[in-house]
C-alpha cells in the first residue's frame, strides 16, 4: 500500500518527504490554483522533487482536447500521471490514451459503476472520492470496498486509489478496504496528530513524572551512566 500526498504545495511536500509519507503526489486544478503560481511551473517543480508518480489533471470537458492535453502533460516529466475525469468524455479520451500508453488516473469517481469501463481498459489508477460526499450528507465509505471488489472480480491490473481523505476515519476506512494507494491531504495528517485525548494523556504522564524529586529523575533523564557502561 502506498501513501501519496494530496497537495500542490512544495513546502508541504518537502515537509512530509521528511516523514516518509510521500510515495507520490496528487494534484488537481483546485490544488494547483490554490498555490497562486504558474501551474505548469509548479507542476514541473513538484515532479522534480518527487521520485514517485505526480498527477496532473486535464482542465477541459472536451474529449479531443483531453487527449491532446494529456499527451502534453505526460511529456512534462517522466513521473507525470495524467488525471482524466470519470465521465463519458473521459472514457472516450482514456480509450485512445490507453492505446498510446499514456499513464492515467481516472478521477472524480463517486460511484463504483463509474470505474467499471476504466477498470476494463486496465488504466493505471482509478481514484475514488470518499470524503467529498459529506458535503451533501452522504456517507460514501462503501465506495472503496465496492471498487476493490470490482477490480478483483474483473481481474484487472488497475490500482485502486482512495482520495478525498478529509479525516483520520476515512484514512482507516481506505486501509480497511485494502486500496493500493491512499492520497492524503496534509490537513488530514495534521488532524491525525491533533488528538485532544492524546494531548491530555501525554501531559498527564509528564506531569506525573515531574512529581518525582529531581535527584531521583536525573539518572533516567540523563542516561549518561547507561551509555558509558555499554560502551
Ligand atoms: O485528489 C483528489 C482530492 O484532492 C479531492 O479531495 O476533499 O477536495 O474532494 P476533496
Amino acid at each position: 500500500m502506498e501513501f501519496f500526498l494530496d497537495t500542490a504545495s512544495l513546502d508541504q511536500i518537502q515537509h512530509y518527504q521528511g516523514l516518509g509519507l510521500v510515495d507520490g503526489v496528487t494534484t488537481n486544478p483546485a490544488l494547483l490554483a490554490k498555490e497562486g503560481r504558474d501551474p505548469l511551473g509548479q507542476l514541473r517543480e513538484i515532479a522534480s522533487i518527487v521520485t514517485g508518480p505526480v498527477s496532473a489533471e486535464v482542465v477541459t470537458t472536451d474529449p479531443e482536447r483531453m487527449i491532446r492535453d494529456a499527451q502534453k502533460l505526460a511529456g512534462v516529466a517522466e513521473n507525470i500521471v495524467v488525471k482524466i475525469p470519470a465521465s463519458t468524455a473521459g472514457l472516450a479520451a482514456a480509450y485512445q490514451l490507453q492505446k498510446q500508453k499514456v499513464p492515467l488516473i481516472i478521477t472524480l469517481n463517486f460511484h463504483a459503476a463509474q470505474t467499471v469501463p476504466f477498470i476494463k481498459l486496465e488504466v493505471d489508477y482509478v481514484a475514488v472520492f470518499i470524503g467529498r460526499t459529506e458535503d451533501f450528507g452522504i456517507d460514501n465509505k462503501q465506495l472503496a470496498w465496492d471498487t476493490r471488489l470490482a477490480i478483483d472480480n474483473m481481474q484487472s491490473r488497475t490500482q485502486l486509489m482512495a482520495a478525498s481523505i478529509r479525516n483520520p476515519d476515512y484514512l482507516i476506512d481506505a486501509i480497511s478496504a485494502n486500496v493500493d494507494v491512499i492520497t492524503v491531504p496534509p490537513e488530514c495528517w495534521k488532524k491525525v496528530y491533533k488528538n485532544p485525548i492524546f494531548e491530555l494523556a501525554e501531559r498527564e504522564f509528564l506531569e506525573s513524572w515531574q512529581q518525582l524529586p529531581e535527584d531521583l529523575r536525573r539518572a533516567y533523564e540523563t542516561l549518561d551512566d547507561t551509555i558509558s557502561s555499554q560502551s
